[in-house]
């Protein structure tokens, strides 16, 4: 077995630089990349992040492996390649597809994901899980992103792989993705073996928030600070850069990620019609439910305070004492 993986991680190797060359160098690659281009990603991205073309005809990559004597039976185990329907051969996984290489933590092509240029589904197709990839515990980008995350002690999750170029495009250097599976405990610890502090950077819309709702006590149980970055309207990080440039990128969305129980109870917010009576209560319940699971009385009291002060018809001895209750109960 650690002759198949070796064998397939020079495969792997091998398919990333073609990929890349095609897309650099060659006239089917031209379309792919003025796509690159036209979504504001430069040839020195390009190069950071090896991204490639997979170009539309059936095997070009089958008769490159195969001309360079890979066993092609070992390469569809591995990912690489697929057998035909009628069990006569192979052909290419990928084709007209923007490539994204998925490296390990050593920085060794594992994986892909291939991104279609037009409407085609799926929007993102990766390889399926092998003997060098394993999906729950690889983070995109974490082989560049690891000596940024040790120095500064933060890091930063994104949904998306363009959103992470962006952001690294506009200096923020110590950010992973991960790859449209939601974070697992294996990432969490991972992350928190390499910094402090967790940012939180998902996609402004409805999915995006409740992931990110979802991975605060994964992420704090394995260690963690966390922050939660918040996007306006709906847009995702890629969009958001579109529209108001890199610096209002790194001020206001990653220089302002509030304290996860700070997102939390802004998270739980948009299910009660605040301008009720009834409705501000239970609002005001769930709140103070969700700041007793505070371990520190000092952050309870804070976050109390704070809430007593947003809602000045409420009075605070009557939040203090919903508070005490539900630490007795508890
Ligand atoms: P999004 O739907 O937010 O895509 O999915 P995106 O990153 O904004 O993609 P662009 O900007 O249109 O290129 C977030 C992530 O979920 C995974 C990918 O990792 C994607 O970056 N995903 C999404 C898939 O794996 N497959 C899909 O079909 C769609
Ligand atoms: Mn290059
Ligand atoms: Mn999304
Ligand atoms: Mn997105
Ligand atoms: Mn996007």
């Amino acid at each position: 077995q650690q002759q198949e993986k070796a064998t397939l991680l020079k495969a792997y190797e091998f398919a990333a630089k073609f990929y890349h060359y095609i897309v650099g160098n060659t006239e089917q690659g031209r379309a792919a990349k003025g796509y690159l281009t036209a979504r504001g990603i430069s040839d020195k991205l390009i190069d950071t992040f090896q991204i490639g073309y997979a170009p539309a005809m059936w095997d070009t990559l089958v008769q490159q492996l195969e001309k360079r004597g890979f066993d092609l039976a070992l390469m569809e185990r591995g990912g690489l390649i697929s057998a035909k329907h009628d069990g006569q051969g192979y052909v290419d996984k990928f084709r007209e597809r923007i490539m994204f290489p998925i490296c390990d933590s050593a920085g060794k092509v594992i994986a892909f994901a291939g991104r279609a240029m037009g409407d085609a589904q799926p929007k993102y197709l990766n390889s399926p899980e092998s003997i060098l990839f394993n999906k729950s515990r690889t983070l995109y980008n974490m082989h560049l992103a690891r000596p940024n995350m040790r120095k500064m002690q933060q890091a930063i999750i994104f949904e998306g792989y363009v959103d992470l170029i962006k952001a690294w495009e506009a200096g923020v250097t110590n950010g992973v993705a991960t790859m449209g599976t939601a974070l697992t405990k294996e990432h969490a610890s991972i992350l928190n073996r390499n910094a402090d502090q967790i940012v939180v950077c998902y996609d402004g819309d409805h999915a995006g928030q409740a992931a990110a709702y979802k991975s605060i006590p994964l992420l704090e149980e394995a260690g963690s600070r966390v922050t939660v970055a918040m996007l306006p309207d709906g847009k995702d990080p890629d969009e958001y850069i579109g529209q108001f440039g890199f610096d209002r990128f790194v001020r206001e969305v990653i220089g302002a990620s509030v304290p996860s129980m700070k997102y939390k109870l802004l998270y739980i917010r948009k299910n009660f019609k605040l301008h009720e009576d009834g409705d501000r209560i239970r609002y005001l319940q769930s709140a103070v439910k969700l700041i007793s699971t505070l371990p520190s009385p000092m952050e309870r009291e804070h976050y109390l305070k704070q809430l007593a002060s947003e809602f000045p018809d409420s009075s605070y001895e009557a939040m203090k004492l919903d508070l005490h209750e539900i630490l007795l109960q508890s």
